[in-house]
């Protein structure tokens, strides 16, 4: 699950700069691109595009004022509207896809059918639907060695490789259990304006409807999600839990949850417990710990990984210091592969399967029953709109009273 294996030769690296395309111009894409420009390698940002004319504007100001002689986006390659990232793809050797989660496997499959180079960020999709065109999209990536680095960025964090490596050596002996949260205060609300269509108004507070987000187990606990995943080398089989919406409870909250709280389960029986959590004034825990049969660990992103064995020996612990940003290092580490010409990464697979897991979850917590890995990937509830357009309607739309209908465990079907 870590990135996989290298084949020299791969593809022919241009002679001159990299063309680069950028697909959702918010605050991941545009902290992309300047992570691309780091890298010192010769790239050239050719292509953008974006939902909405303002994001686009914003972000290419902001690369053009850092780094404009990097940047040649003339009005005609800055591409607003729903279809415009095919036009901006066609630009580009190589693409960044960081709009919200619910495009991202139409973005993916069309990054794939082009030949592109793709660093994209996570989550992979919102529902299984999505999820399964990710799957086989990244197949046919691997087929054609098309790179595909994504933003699952514990995978290019020191101390996150450096206890992997030994958790896989049977440094901790069998890992029989976890436990992994994201509890913190959540995040922004993008507030409805008189003159939004529907469609506009979801598309601004994206982090609410989970044709866009998947809820914030999807987007945001998935990180630690996949960090059991990585532990265990494995998906689990099965999920059950519990969550709801305790102060997430205003007309512009959408219908996500604010808690999810799950068992998973893996074919060897062992057992890891999730939990996040969006409370502001509570305690908050963003970080991952497990127990193996010979000792137990303690990761976060900021840098921890200390091992010991159940006497308190220490196996090992992680130097914090001085340590590279993973988001920095997941470019250096794409753009260095990719001016070579050679074909080193392939995450997108782990990526959709860690993905399966948290939309699993919120499967689980959202009807209030066990799901099986098999049930949550055959899932055909779709909850893409029909038609993608300023005045088409999403599936989900609020009530009279303006409030959005939530998940109901008992009653609501997910698959
Ligand atoms: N790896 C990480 O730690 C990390 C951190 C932040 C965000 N992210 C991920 O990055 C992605 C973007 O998040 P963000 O914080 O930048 O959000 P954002 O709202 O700032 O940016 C998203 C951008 O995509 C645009 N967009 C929406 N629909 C589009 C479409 N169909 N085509 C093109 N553009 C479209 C929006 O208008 C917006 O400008 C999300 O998937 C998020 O989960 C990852």
């Amino acid at each position: 699950m870590a990135p996989s294996f290298l084949v020299p030769g791969a593809y022919a690296a241009p002679a001159n700069e990299l063309k680069l395309a950028l697909i959702g111009c918010g605050g991941r894409g545009t902290g992309a691109v300047f992570q691309a420009f780091e890298t010192g390698h010769p790239i050239k940002l050719v292509a953008m595009a974006d939902a909405f004319q303002d994001r686009l504007d914003t972000s290419y100001k902001a690369i053009s004022e850092k780094f404009g002689d990097k940047v040649d986006v003339p009005v005609e390659k800055r591409f607003v509207g729903f279809d415009g990232y095919k036009k901006a793809m066609q630009e580009a050797d190589v693409v960044i896809l960081a709009a919200p989660p619910g495009f991202r496997p139409s973005h993916f499959v069309e990054a794939v059918n082009q030949g592109k180079q793709i660093f994209a960020e996570k989550p992979m999709a919102t529902d299984a639907a999505g999820i399964r065109k990710v799957l086989a999209a990244a197949e046919v990536a691997k087929s054609k060695k098309l790179n595909v680095v994504v933003g699952l960025q514990r995978h290019y964090q020191t101390n996150y490789r450096e206890v992997m490596k030994r958790i896989h050596n049977g440094d901790l002996g069998e890992i029989i259990g976890g436990q992994v949260y994201w509890n913190d205060g959540g995040v922004w609300v993008r507030e409805r304006k008189p003159e939004q269509t529907e469609m506009e108004y979801q598309m601004r507070n994206w982090y609410y409807f989970n044709w866009l987000c998947g809820d914030h187990i999807v987007e945001q606990h998935v990180h630690n999600i996949d960090i059991a995943n990585w532990a265990k080398n494995s998906y689990p089989v099965k999920a059950e839990g519990t969550g709801g919406r305790a102060v997430r409870n205003g007309k512009n909250h959408g219908e996500i949850f604010d808690h999810h709280v799950l068992t998973y389960t893996y074919a060897d029986g062992s057992v890891i417990h999730s939990e996040c959590r969006h409370f502001p004034g509570a305690a908050n825990r963003v970080d991952e710990t497990f127990q193996g049969t010979k000792g137990k660990v303690f990761l976060s992103a900021g840098n921890h990984g200390v091992m010991t064995d159940w006497k308190g020996n220490p196996i090992y612990t992680h130097d914090r210091e001085n340590q590279p940003n993973p988001y920095q290092v997941e470019h250096d580490e794409l753009w260095a592969t990719l001016v070579k010409g050679e074909y080193k990464f392939a995450d997108a697979e782990n990526a959709a399967k860690s993905t399966l897991t948290a939309i699993m979850g919120r499967y689980a917590t959202y009807s209030g029953k066990e799901l099986t890995w098999d049930e949550a990937l055959n899932g055909t509830v779709d909850l893409f709109p029909d038609t993608l357009a300023w005045d088409a309607k999403p599936k989900i739309l609020p009530g009279e009273d303006g409030f959005y209908p939530h998940a109901i465990p008992g009653k609501t079907k997910v698959v």
